[in-house]
């Protein structure tokens, strides 16, 4: 795992969006695997910054969301559908056609998740995988506990993870119980990984990242055993750090 230390949260966005934009520019059939959350919005908006400026095309690029909020359809304003188009989507030339997410409104949401597992390899599986991490070491929506060997699954949200989601939300009983989420395994498959994590609040999950072996109630964990991931972390997030 290679560790890239940043000084703030403005810092970090331009970190991760250099990352991003020197792997489409190197190859721009470029299959991203792409985070929803507070962490990557930053970096967002330079990429799209960057595509008014710059003129850096997506035109051939192919993504996929890592989750999806269950029982929200695409049109919902929480749906994160409605935060990729927000966010990325709707300002740059991506073909819709080219992204994806899973479907939280179909009726069958097993088959939905077989079916997005699918096309993640029939699209070669992803070249760049964006991850944020969850206080209590979840990427994607997989919650501790989750077997590594899964693939997309639907999952029962953290109650913790509810919590911090609910900001969001007008209150807490409108956030989803359930969600759709790439496996363990999904993710791993991916051929580079950059993980963002931000604040004080990411603190303890980054220190237990940085000293953790691969296992199953810190999911982030099995991220070591990766041969090409990068964590980009700011000082906050860095304070429980315990070797510095
Ligand atoms: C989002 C996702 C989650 C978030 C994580 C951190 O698509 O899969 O794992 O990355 O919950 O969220 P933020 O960035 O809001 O702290």
């Amino acid at each position: 795992m290679k560790l890239i230390k940043v000084k703030d949260y403005n810092e970090l966005s331009e970190t991760a969006a250099r990352l991003v934009l020197e792997k489409v520019k190197a190859n721009p059939d470029i299959v991203l695997g792409l985070a929803t959350g507070g962490t990557p919005e930053g970096m967002y908006k330079r990429l799209v910054e960057d595509h008014r400026s710059a003129g850096t095309s997506y035109k051939n690029v192919t993504t996929f969301n890592l989750d999806e909020y269950a029982g929200l359809s695409q049109a919902d304003p929480n749906s994160y559908y409605a935060y990729m188009r927000e966010h990325l989507f709707d300002h740059i030339d991506v073909p819709k056609e080219n992204v994806h997410l899973p479907d939280g409104e179909k009726e069958d949401l097993d088959a939905e998740c077989i079916q997005y597992e699918q096309l993640i390899k029939e699209a070669g599986n992803v070249d760049l995988q964006v991850l944020g991490i969850g206080g209590n070491g979840h990427i994607g929506f997989n919650e501790p506990g989750t077997p590594f060997d899964s693939h997309t699954h639907v999952v029962t949200l953290d109650e913790s993870t509810r919590e911090a989601n609910a900001r969001y939300f007008s209150s807490l009983d409108e956030v989803p119980t359930q969600a759709l989420t790439m496996g363990i395994q999904t993710i791993m498959r991916a051929k580079e990984i950059v993980l963002l994590a931000s604040g004080k609040s990411k603190a303890e999950a980054v220190a237990q990242l940085l000293k953790e072996e691969a296992n199953e109630n810190f999911p982030a964990s099995i991220l070591t055993t990766h041969p090409n991931v990068t964590v980009i972390v700011d000082e906050e997030a860095t304070a429980s750090v315990k070797s510095e």
